[in-house]
């Protein structure tokens, strides 16, 4: 971008930054973004986080109004976990494609086949999903989730990828749903191999939404919070990072000094990329969209995602 146009959107970003400012305290809003988020609206955020960090804000803050930037299911589980606020989202087209490859029906089908197991549901799920499992985890704490539950057989949904990950951490039969992360999903071997072979000083940081075989390459594999965690202690230098692209948002703040390449171009997820501060202040001055989670889905969902919050 030249210099004139660069300028020009500092200059709007700024005046933006302001109004959220002063909305949020009219309001008495927080702001929740996710690590996935334009580096602007984590600029703004009064917590940025992972799922898991995102939804222990939810369910701790004092605030009357959460504002999510994230996709819709994180928006519905800060909804689930703080009932009596209100939960705005800046756009109601942010979904998450994984989310919706499990649907209730082809849930409950799985669950007649199986009906000694229990059913451990990533967060990435709708309302409807959680209501209809026993308890939910993040890719920060799975499997001291799946080692939490009192079955020796599993149901997993959807992510097939964080499924065949966690099941090298478990003696448990895991009965794997067929989902995936349109993004973490696109990076392959040969991607990582390139990019190992034009930077060979650089350590390849993985989240286990890649495929098997890429996560086999990872010198360390976690999520996103743990990725950040090892790259700000770590003594190298350089990472090859196989997350979402805004991650280097928070890479960068807390080691200025290293050097991140992300693991190729396509490491964006355009649903985390739909919200931007003019729709943040849209959703502050009208109050909508609103997230809404009919009461007796609510009150299903939450025990699920309670029961995940307790695990030590
Ligand atoms: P975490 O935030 O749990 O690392 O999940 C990654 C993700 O893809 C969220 O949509
Ligand atoms: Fe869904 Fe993947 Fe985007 Fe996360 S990064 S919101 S899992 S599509």
């Amino acid at each position: 971008m030249e210099a004139l146009a660069l300028e020009r959107k500092a200059e709007q970003h700024r005046e933006l930054k302001e109004r959220i400012a002063q909305l949020k305290k009219e309001r008495n809003a927080i702001i929740l973004a996710h690590y996935y988020q334009r580096d602007e609206i984590q600029e703004v955020a009064d917590f940025r986080g992972d799922s898991f960090l995102l939804a222990q804000k939810a369910a701790s803050t004092d605030a009357e109004v959460i504002v999510f930037c994230g996709v819709h299911f994180m928006g519905e589980s800060a909804k689930i976990l703080a009932p009596n606020k209100t939960v705005l989202i800046p756009d109601e087209r942010a979904g998450c494609p994984m989310a919706d490859m499990v649907n209730v029906d082809g849930l409950r089908a799985m669950k007649k086949q199986h009906p000694n197991a229990k059913v451990v549901a990533y967060i990435n799920t709708s309302a409807e999903v959680k209501s209809e499992t026993d308890i939910c985890c993040t890719s920060a704490n799975a499997i001291k989730v799946i080692n939490s539950v009192d079955s020796d057989e599993i149901i997993w949904v959807p992510d097939k990828n964080l499924g065949d990950y966690v099941s090298k951490f478990t003696d448990k039969k895991m009965i794997i749903w067929e989902g995936y992360c349109n993004t973490h999903d696109m990076l392959t071997v040969k991607d990582v191999e390139e990019m190992k072979a034009q930077y060979p000083n650089a350590q390849f940081v993985v989240h286990p939404e890649c495929r098997p075989e890429v996560v086999k390459l990872g010198e360390f594999v976690g999520s996103t919070t743990a990725i950040i965690k090892y790259c700000k202690e770590s003594d190298c230098q350089e990472f090859i990072v196989g997350t979402e692209d805004g991650t280097g948002y928070q890479l960068r703040l807390d080691s200025p000094h290293k050097t991140f390449h992300f693991a190729t171009k396509y490491l964006v997820c355009p649903n985390m990329k739909v919200n931007n501060l003019k729709k943040v202040v849209k959703c502050l001055e009208t109050n909508s969209p609103q997230v809404y989670v009919p009461p007796h889905i609510a009150d299903q969902a939450r025990a699920s995602l309670e029961r995940m919050l307790q695990v030590k």
